[in-house]
């Protein structure tokens, strides 16, 4: 289980100063448009990852009138994290107290899944942000999946630059992709073998959730090279074609996931609406398979869900959600619009948002 049972943070957007408490399942933060709710997911989204998810810097986060932001969390194991950030400087990360190199630990304490106005990008958008899915699961599983990962990629750096070069060097080429067919071969196993325990469970969320078309619905892995030939044979024979791009074209870099309705891709079928409960199916799923496969719960960020899906598909969201067994952050324009999703046993903290002030 991860659990944040105290966060503190100081000068996010216009939160200038906040010290709550919350609790183990539900937490609503309601308040009117521009109070500072998203701003409050997006703090423990850069707590927990280094990352916004509204904006690809993180200076634009630090409020105007201060020179830092400061994010801390205690979590329910005894661990503590905390993060500092001042303009235009790095970044301090702690986790108990050590000064951490990356997040890689952090992220291991503090697994996040968001759903928010954005999600749909999962289906719309290119295939990085399905690899970065898949590569999400893969990182919880696996944990030599990220050092093979990094490996990959400092192969194709490498590779990349030899293939710019006026005389492409055959034998330091030969070199790098002996080591990138290793690395890559690693990546594509833990993706493969993640992706072998997910497709099942997310088909079972799918149609527990009424997903749409669930019976012509399919998700397949696609490894990013030729999947009758191996990624050596592949690299050789398009060596010209490559250094014309000055990039190589096959490889873990260009893994996919395809998702399909039928012969169509989900995208240029679904409504809004359907894809939104597509995408949180498979947010969910990632949440289950992570509690059955690391025993740890995933703590999900969902960011106005009233203005994302109709009542019908909301309560089975977030009674799916509910089921998980996690901590939960929602954020709500109207405090009563979520109260009747929620069954009345279930504990709701409530927490008004005003003008950045968050009081429980
Ligand atoms: N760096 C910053 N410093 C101070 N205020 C900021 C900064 N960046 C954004 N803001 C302001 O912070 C406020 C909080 O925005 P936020 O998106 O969290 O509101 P919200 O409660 O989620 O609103 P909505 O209901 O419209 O989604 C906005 O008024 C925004 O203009
Ligand atoms: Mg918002």
């Amino acid at each position: 289980m991860s659990e944040i049972i105290r966060l503190n943070v100081s000068s996010v957007r216009n939160i200038q100063s906040t010290d709550i408490k919350p609790s183990a399942a539900v937490n609503v933060f309601f308040g009117e448009n521009g109070s500072g709710k998203t701003s409050l997911l997006e703090a423990i989204h850069l707590l927990a990852s280094g990352k916004s998810f509204r904006s690809s810097k993180v200076d634009p986060l630090i409020n105007y009138e201060a020179d830092s932001s400061a994010v801390y969390a205690e979590l329910h194991n005894g661990y503590r994290v905390g993060l500092s950030k001042s303009r235009r400087q790095k970044h301090e990360l702690h986790l108990q107290g050590q000064p951490q190199s990356n997040w890689e630990n952090v992220a291991r304490e503090l697994p996040l899944q968001l759903l928010d106005s954005n999600s749909f990008l999962l289906l719309e958008g290119g295939p990085r942000s399905r690899r970065k899915y898949l590569d999400w699961g893969a990182f919880h599983v696996e944990h030599s999946f990220i050092e093979n990962w990094r490996r990959s990629r400092k192969c194709l750096a490498n590779r990349n630059f030899l293939l710019r070069q006026k005389r492409v060097d055959i034998k330091q080429l030969a070199a790098w992709d002996a080591e990138l067919c290793d690395a890559a071969g690693e990546v594509d196993r833990s993706r493969h073998s993640y992706f072998s325990a997910l497709a099942p469970r997310f088909a079972e969320v799918y149609s527990e959730l009424n997903g749409s078309e669930s019976n012509r619905l399919s998700i397949h892995y696609l490894r990013g090279w030729d999947s009758d030939k191996t990624l050596a044979e592949v690299l050789a024979s398009s060596v010209s074609l490559d250094s014309r791009y000055g990039a190589t074209q096959s490889g873990p870099h260009r893994a996919e996931l395809d998702i399909r309705v039928g012969r169509n891709r989900a995208v240029e079928v679904l409504s809004r609406g359907q894809q939104k409960v597509l995408v949180s199916a498979l947010k969910i799923a990632q949440g289950d398979l992570l509690s059955k496969q690391r025993d740890r719960k995933c703590i999900y960020l969902i960011d106005d869900l009233p203005a994302e899906l109709d009542l019908r598909n909301r309560a089975s969201v977030v009674s799916q959600l509910l089921r998980q067994g996690g901590q939960l952050f929602f954020t709500s324009v109207e405090q009563k619009a979520l109260n009747s999703s929620f069954p009345d046993a279930v504990e709701v903290a409530m927490f008004h948002v005003e003008r950045g002030i968050i009081t429980a």
